[in-house]
Order: C-alpha cells, then structure tokens, then sequence
C-alpha cells in the first residue's frame, strides 16, 4: 500500500523530469530496505506494482494512452505491456528508442495519429509483435524491419504509393495484411511483393488506383479482396496458384472480361464478387466450377445468358453448392432468360434477376 501510494505522488514527476526520478528511487529503496543503498542507477530491482505513464491507464498489461492528445510516445512504459494503444493522438514521428524494453508487446495501435516517419530501428525491439495497426496515418512507405513475428499488419488509409518486397522479405509469420485506400498504383506494386509471406491468408487492397491484380500472391491466400480499383481485366495467369482461395472480390471495378481459364485457376473458390464492373458476359468457367457458392453480378452490361453460362452441359447433373447469385442492373431482362440455364441450382438458392434501368 505504501508503495502505491507512493508512486501515485511520484509519477507526475517522473514525467516533467525523467532524470530525477533516480535520486526519488534510492530514497524509496533506503526507507524500505532500512539500508543505506549505494548510488547504483542501473540496478533497481524489479519494480513492484504497475508505473503508468501519466494519464493512460494500464490495467493487465494492457497500456491504454489513446484520445489524450500526445505528439509523442510516451516515455518510460511499463516493460512488461503486452497491449500498448495510442490510437487517436497526434503523434508526427516513431523514433528508435520509443518502444524499447517492450520485449514482451503483442499488439501496438496507432491508429489515426499524423504519423509520417518510422524510424528504421524502432520496432527492433518488439520480438514478439504480432499485431501493428497503422491505419489513418500520413505514411508514404511502409517501415523496413518489421519483426518477423508480425501476423496482422493493418495501414489503410496512409499515402502509401510503394509497396516493396524489401518491406515484406521473412514476414513468414503474416496472416493479414490491409492496405486499403491508399493512392497506390500498380506500377508502385513491385512483381511478387507478397511471395515471401508463406502463411499469408487474407489480402486486401480496396479504393486504391491499382489497374491489375497483383503478381505473385502466395498459394496461402484464402481471401483476396481488391474491390474499389481501377482493374480492367482479370488475365488466365492473375490468379494462378490460388489453389487455396476461397473469396474474391473484385467489386467496383473496370473489369470488361475474364480471360478463359482464370476461374479454373482458383478451384476452391466459393464467393466471388463483380458487382459494379464492365462485364458484358457471365465470366467463362463458371458452369464447370465445383464450389463456387455466391456469385455477385449486378450492374454490369451483360446483355444475355448462355444455357451453360452457370451449370455444366447436361441436364442430369445438380450443382447444389449455388447459394446466391445476383444479375439484377443488367441489360439482360429477366423474361429474357431461360430458366433452364438454372436447371443446376438448388431450388433454395437465390437467383436475383430484377431489371435494368
Ligand atoms: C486515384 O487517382 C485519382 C485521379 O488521379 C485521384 O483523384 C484519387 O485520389 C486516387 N485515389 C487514391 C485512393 O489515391
Ligand atoms: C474462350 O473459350 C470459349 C469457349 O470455349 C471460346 O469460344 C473462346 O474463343 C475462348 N476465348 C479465348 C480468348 O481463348
């Protein structure tokens, strides 16, 4: 109880002047230990009970300093956080130095700061990082050195134009990555930027300016999700080696037309979203698909529907796994299509046709 009080009066101190809180723990350890304690700094032993930096809150390691208007990290936290929070501040700059000690943090948020320089060592320390939130920063680049502990890394809405290998190399723990609404192109994509990331399950890289799907995306990839671009064509090779991918979403695009053989690429896909694109036909491949479940393709300029455009040649065979598919928005009326080119579909599913206007 001493204790704490004790460092209730101490901390506002620490803060103003950090160095003088040496000569304040030697007074502590005397009153204590009841022993004239020599002027050894670096030697404290372990700290009882949490120090906080002045005004966050720190509850079960956790480090709560988000809304409290800061334009730094703040100094001197506790070396045992494993959540640090600092979201909505107003922090300019991560410098090295600014999360050392922090061996044992998991989860660093920095979310909508004005952050728009990462020094290169300063998430050195982190060696057990496994979540960094970015989002709503003014970063240009991603940092180099992220620890390779990393599995989720969050950065949308940055002014991030590059996206390098170099950024990536040995992240071989990611999951997740996000990158949305960033005035990225895909000039700016380098060729197999993602190829390091062997584990690497969900991408998304939506409201961005790039014009094609990137290359090189790792065989782990389950979601891929580039709504709102610029794409305009889905090539035979775009999605080659997604053996694992299960959404796409392509949504909100310039796509006109699927090349032959790009479905046939990604056999275990079971939603695929081209609502809001150019398409003038049902993409090819999607009658001999096994999984696909929900297919999204309204407002589009598909002016007519094939009897084998969803189901596969034949009239015994049932392909039960359609769960969804819309068409509505399309130049094709509904009166228009046979309704044997859904002979396949399970009779439960939902086919939304509705009219163009
Ligand atoms: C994409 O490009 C347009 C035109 O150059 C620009 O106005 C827009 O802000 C860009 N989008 C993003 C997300 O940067
Ligand atoms: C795609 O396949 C269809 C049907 O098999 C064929 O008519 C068409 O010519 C092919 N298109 C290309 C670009 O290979």
């Amino acid at each position: 109880m001493k204790v704490a009080v004790f460092f209730l009066l101490l901390l506002p101190l620490c803060l103003a002047k950090p160095f003088h809180q040496k000569g304040l723990f030697d007074f502590m350890l005397e009153d204590e230990a009841g022993s004239g304690t020599t002027d050894t700094p670096e030697t404290y032993p372990p700290l009882q009970g949490p120090v906080c930096p002045f005004r966050c809150q720190c509850h079960l390691r956790v480090v709560q300093c988000s809304d409290l208007g800061l334009d730094q990290v703040p100094k001197d936290l506790p070396p045992d956080t494993t959540l640090l929070d600092l979201q909505n501040n107003k922090i300019t700059e991560i410098k090295d130095g600014d999360f050392k000690n922090l061996k044992d943090l998991h989860a660093l948020i920095l979310v909508n700061n004005k952050i728009s320089k990462i020094s290169p060592g300063a998430f050195a320390p982190l060696k057990k990082l496994e979540r960094l939130y970015l989002s709503k920063n003014n970063l240009k680049e991603l940092p180099e050195n992220m620890p390779k502990s990393l599995q989720e890394l969050r950065a949308h809405e940055n002014e991030i134009n590059k996206l390098r290998k170099a950024v990536f190399n040995g992240l071989s723990n990611m999951i997740v990555v996000e990158l949305g609404t960033n005035p990225l192109k895909s000039s700016g994509v380098e060729n197999g930027c993602f190829q390091g990331m062997k584990r690497l399950s969900y991408i998304r890289i939506s409201d961005t300016n790039i014009t094609t799907v990137p290359k090189g995306l790792p065989t782990s990839l389950t979601e891929l999700h580039l709504d709102g671009n610029k794409i305009n064509k889905v090539d035979a090779d775009s999605l080659k080696g997604l053996t694992n991918l299960a959404k796409l979403g392509l949504s909100f695009n310039n796509i006109a037309s699927l090349d032959n053989g790009s479905l046939a690429n990604v056999p275990h896909l079971r939603e695929l979203h081209l609502d809001h694109n150019e398409l003038a036909k049902v993409p090819p491949g999607l009658g001999e698909h096994k999984y696909v479940q929900v297919v999204y393709l309204h407002n589009n300029k598909i002016a007519a529907v094939g009897p084998n455009d969803f189901c596969p040649p034949g009239y015994n065979t049932k392909k039960a796994s359609y769960s969804g598919v819309s068409l509505f928005s399309n130049p094709v009326q509904y009166w228009e299509i046979q309704p044997s080119s859904f002979r396949c579909i399970y009779e439960r599913s939902v086919i939304q046709l509705g009219n163009y206007k």
